[in-house]
């Protein structure tokens, strides 16, 4: 039989998607399955979307864990935010969960700490020492903080409160669909909002994701910045190669997974 691999799942507000994932590559093994996220988003109602897109890439799969990402904070396995998700997954254990209905062992992890672990290992964050902030830009703001290669989970940086603002329900990409801005006057608002972080935080890289990156070079030679300023290099895979990546870094260094 042909060698297997960790399948990563993304959770998302409109689409699941879940692909084996070739950790020696950092590439999906075979096509990505996507299915619309049910319209009550539940943890069951996604659960039994998750367990579909096990069985399709069972063979591909087997005897490996699955990392999966939320759009939430996701401490030891329990969600203890829903920005974006329906309430309802507010202090679920979805480790515990998933892995029972699967049989498999998984590990849920916040959307943009993936993504930001997917470009660590084979994208725009590789061989960066010192401090790195992935930002995904979409319906809501994630970040991901990676300092000399490890992760500082969960740190919301899309949340922070500008001029009186939440920041992401002005700087996502969201914000520049629904108020119908140019890409100068949503570069203007990214200034705002990643000059802000660099007073804070002192990055030395900025990498950007979401799907909106892939037309990064219509904002973001409009920013001006301390750090130097990036496209993700993975784009929307991201999310599905940091989840297996992790998933298989959680069974394989310690023996157990938490
Ligand atoms: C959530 C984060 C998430 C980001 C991107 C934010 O609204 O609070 O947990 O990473 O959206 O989906």
């Amino acid at each position: 039989m042909s060698k297997t691999h960790p399948l990563g799942i993304d959770v998302g507000g409109t689409g699941i998607k879940g692909a084996p994932v070739d950790l020696d590559k950092g590439e999906f093994a075979a096509d990505r399955m996507r299915v619309a996220t049910p319209s009550e988003s539940t943890p069951d109602a996604v659960a039994e979307v998750i367990e579909q897109i096990a069985e399709n890439f069972a063979e591909q799969t087997d005897g490996q864990p699955i990392g999966i990402t939320l759009p939430a904070v996701v401490t030891h396995g329990i969600v203890r935010t829903a920005a974006n998700i329906d309430s309802s997954w507010i202090g679920t254990n979805v480790e515990e969960l998933l892995s029972d209905r699967l049989g498999r062992a998984v590990t849920v992890v916040n959307d943009a700490d993936a993504a930001g672990v997917g470009e660590l290992h084979y994208g725009a964050a590789r061989n960066n020492d010192g401090l790195v902030l992935v930002s995904t830009l979409g319906t809501g703001i994630g970040s991901a903080l990676l300092n000399d290669g490890a992760l500082v989970p969960n740190s919301e940086l899309g949340h922070l409160e500008i001029d009186g603002h939440d920041a992401e329900s002005k700087a996502a990409e969201s914000a520049r669909e629904r108020d119908d801005l140019s890409w100068d006057k949503w570069a203007e608002r990214l200034q705002r909002y990643f000059s802000h972080i660099e007073d804070l935080l002192w990055p030395d890289l900025i990498v950007v994701g979401g799907g909106v990156s892939k037309k990064a070079d219509k904002f973001l030679p409009q920013l001006h910045l301390r750090a130097p300023i990036v496209a993700a290099q993975l784009q929307n895979a991201a999310g599905i190669v940091g989840a297996a990546w992790l998933a298989d870094h959680a069974v394989n260094s310690n023996g157990h997974h938490s």
